[in-house]
């Protein structure tokens, strides 16, 4: 049986790292053999490729092609034999990503991602996308407490972290069935057992 594919997202410093591995962890409690990954990454060229993503300058258009490289990659090398295999794969971001911070946080058309999204895996989408929601100023707080040398990305400002989360919102609002809002301004506790509920719909 083709196992399920989970998709964690939100803006930098909304808890995705912090519940990933939990995740898991419930998953493999009952019973199902699990793959943690993340993008851009997750196969040797996209950690790479995410190297330069993270650090580079580089044109917007170069960006989002370049995160789609390391996508594709990543969907014939780890996620889809994983699928096949039965495995449930949770990734740390996937192509919700790319809408929210190329196309909203730094402006590229919405339609020029839709065309690389049919590309690179059109029939394919998340069972379940996880979108860990909370204000920009609380996750710029989180990220400053947890004092990592900021990305990139990390190192925008406010304004483009809104702008972010705007289309975090406005694709759940679009697309109930598979992507659920997780209010990331509670307690982890708090978080974990509306996780909980989430998943056992899908398996425990
Ligand atoms: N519910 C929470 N309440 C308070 N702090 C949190 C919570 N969830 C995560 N954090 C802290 O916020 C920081 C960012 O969390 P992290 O999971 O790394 O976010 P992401 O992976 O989404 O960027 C970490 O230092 C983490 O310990
Ligand atoms: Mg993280």
């Amino acid at each position: 049986m083709r196992g399920k594919f989970i998709t964690l997202e939100g803006v930098d410093g909304a808890g995705k790292s912090t519940h990933l591995d939990w995740i898991a962890g419930r998953l493999q409690a009952a019973g199902k053999k699990t793959v943690v990954t993340r993008e851009p990454g997750g196969t040797p060229l996209g950690e790479e490729l995410r190297k330069l993503l993270l650090a580079q300058p580089m044109h917007l258009e170069t960006e989002t092609l370049l995160m789609f490289a390391a996508r594709r990659e990543h969907l014939e090398r780890v996620i889809l034999p994983a699928l096949a295999a039965g495995s449930w794969v949770l990734s740390d971001r996937f192509t919700d990503a790319t809408f929210a911070y190329q196309g909203g946080g730094r402006g590229l058309d919405l339609g020029r991602i839709e065309s690389l999204e049919n590309w690179v895996h059109q029939g394919l989408q998340p069972d379940l996308t996880l979108v860990f929601d909370l204000s920009v100023e609380e996750a710029e707080r989180r990220r400053t407490v947890a004092a990592t040398a900021p990305d990139r990305f990390e190192q925008e400002n406010l304004e483009f972290f809104a702008r972010v989360r705007s289309v975090y919102l406005a694709r759940a609002a679009r697309y109930p069935q598979r992507i659920r809002l997780i209010d990331a301004g509670r307690s982890v506790i708090d978080i974990r057992k509306s996780l909980e509920e989430i998943l056992a719909i899908l398996c425990l």
